[in-house]
């Protein structure tokens, strides 16, 4: 099947697109520095391409001094040195582009590094033009202006003495929020977004893009009251260029707000990361770190609700993976024996629905977590909570079991080329040691095995332009309360879809809709219709 090619200047692309993520650091390293390049990157599209990936959302690559992996930066009109030059970054859109292949920069446009001109200036004095960029509390250093936290730990508050203030980070010390109430700052951020729109990108990810309008005195930082007249605005001034495409990351976000955020009138951004189904396995009122065991039942009802309360008034992301998430296959499915039959059941659970399916690296080969001991782990946030948690008295086994289920160096290892050394990443150390797995889980040996999950996930994003059901069918959920089976259905007019998933590794009972008996199977991940669903069996049928 030839790649069908989207008009990315043609309204609304992206709906039917499979975009795919790239954490740079892990996907191709042409150095021998032990670190991914942008030179890696090209050297793989020829890859990506054959996947059938439309967009690539390139987690950021601009000057930092790397505190947070990037997403502290110091130049947002600049790379950073590890990953090339610009002129690799121009090369990379324009092959990129070659191949139907559009690129979106990860901004940050909460914070910035406290190495950032701005910041650096800021510190100066209080009559500092750019002092007001930052957000500012006086005090005399014995007291922080209130008791919120940063989400990496310790105080969301820190002192300058110099200054007699206190500035406001809702992550590392070293990452300042951004006041966006101060017009000449957000200026200077739609100038820098038009820079790029000007260097070809097909747009942007925006990185915890509801927490930009916070309220730190009233503790207010997703959702706060200015968010949607900064989100028209941005639009107004940044994104309105024909065929932009943006993805707000929004922990914040109830399908009332999304709708909001991706009207379809395009007046504020694109689609949404909303991560309604990535909590629920956590202890409710509890954190990431504090597991429990998934319901069924209640992951099924999520995504009811976001396919039916989004259907033609906004339009979601569709994701299980990022580089801040554990590997799903190792999280939901079996990353045991039936690996590759759980992997592609979650691809076709996920991909059957309405939404742009966002590929994380690695995850079309079915790549799990990694099992590191304390010392190499390299991710601060897990490393601030180990600390955190046994001060305060935890037992450390217990910590080091949450940051091995969930810490965020699991999605973070170098990416499976071959089975060769450092699993052909790198031909010096790796940053984050490369799973042992990769002897038997990597590219080159998926790519030669047409029954692979990289040729499952090939085959899904192909399937997803063919039919337009993908990405117009209504949804139905079938049987909500079944403890085994996520069956829906998908109809438009012409077209009807039915996805049937055994979300476990016992054989389930499902009774075929009268409806399907006669559909043609699109694509299933065994062979054969037997009268029970087969550990982690999924297929989607298929009749007009
Ligand atoms: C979300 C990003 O995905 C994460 O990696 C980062 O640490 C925080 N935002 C802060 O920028």
């Amino acid at each position: 099947m030839t790649k069908v090619i989207l008009d990315k200047h043609k309204r609304d692309w992206w709906k039917s697109a499979a975009f795919y993520e790239i954490y740079p650091k892990s996907f191709q390293d042409t150095t021998g520095s032990g670190t991914g390049d942008l030179k890696g990157i090209l050297s793989r599209l020829d890859y990506l391409e054959k996947l059938g990936i439309d967009a690539i959302w390139l987690c950021p690559v601009c000057a930092s001094p790397q505190v947070d992996n990037g997403y502290d930066i110091s130049d947002f009109r600049d790379i950073d040195p590890i990953y090339g030059t610009m002129a690799d970054m121009e090369v990379l859109i324009a092959e990129a582009g070659k191949r139907g292949i559009g690129i979106l920069v990860d901004l940050t446009l909460n914070h910035s590094s406290s190495e950032h001109f701005w910041f650096r200036e800021a510190l100066k004095s209080r009559d500092n033009p750019y002092h007001d960029y930052y957000i500012w509390r006086d005090g005399d250093g014995s007291v922080p202006p209130n008791d919120m936290r940063a989400a990496f730990g310790g105080s969301a508050w820190t002192y300058v003495p110099e200054l007699g203030q206190w500035y406001f980070h809702q992550f590392a010390v070293e990452q300042p929020d951004l006041n966006w109430d101060n017009p000449r700052l957000r200026r200077e951020l739609y100038d820098m977004m038009n820079f790029w729109a000007d260097k070809g990108v097909a747009g942007f990810r925006l990185d915890v893009i509801d927490q930009i309008a916070k309220d730190p005195d009233r503790k207010i930082t997703a959702n706060g009251p200015r968010l949607h007249e900064f989100f028209r605005e941005l639009s107004r001034e940044a994104l309105s260029r024909e065929g932009l495409v943006s993805v707000g990351e929004a922990w914040g976000a109830d399908p009332e707000r999304a709708r909001l955020y991706s009207a379809p009138d395009g007046s504020e951004l694109s689609m949404v990361f909303q991560f309604e189904h990535i909590c629920l396995d956590q202890q409710s009122g509890g954190e990431k770190w504090d597991l429990a065991p998934l319901s069924l039942p209640r992951l099924k009802e999520c995504f009811r609700r976001w396919q039916q309360e989004l259907y033609g008034t906004g339009w979601n992301s569709l994701f299980f993976n990022n580089h801040d998430l554990p590997r799903i296959v190792s999280r939901w499915g079996d990353d045991g024996v039936y690996r590759t039959q759980s992997a592609k059941m979650l691809a076709t659970m996920l991909h059957g629905m309405q939404g742009t399916p966002f590929i994380y690296q690695g995850e079309e080969l079915g790549m799990t977590n990694i099992r590191l001991e304390l010392e190499q782990y390299q991710d601060l946030e897990s490393l601030n909570l180990f600390r955190e948690r046994t001060a305060q008295g935890y037992d450390p086994q217990d910590v080091m079991r949450s940051i091995r289920a969930r810490g965020r160096d699991n999605a973070r290892t170098p990416m499976q080329w071959t089975a060769g050394e450092n699993a052909g990443f790198t031909t010096g150390t790796p940053w984050l040691p490369v799973n042992e797995n990769h002897r038997f889980l990597n590219a080159e040996a998926e790519l030669a095995d047409p029954d692979s999950v990289f040729h499952y996930y090939r085959r899904l994003i192909a399937l997803r332009k063919q039919y337009d059901v993908f990405r117009d069918g209504r949804f139905t959920l079938l049987c909500p309360e079944d403890p085994q089976v996520f069956a829906y259905t998908r109809d438009t007019d012409a077209a009807h879809m039915l996805v049937v998933c055994n979300f476990s590794g016992a054989e389930a009972a499902f009774s075929l809709p009268e409806a399907f008996r006669h559909a043609e199977t699109l694509i299933a991940n065994y062979p054969g219709e037997p009268d029970t669903l087969r550990p982690w069996e999924a297929r989607i049928l298929y009749h007009e």
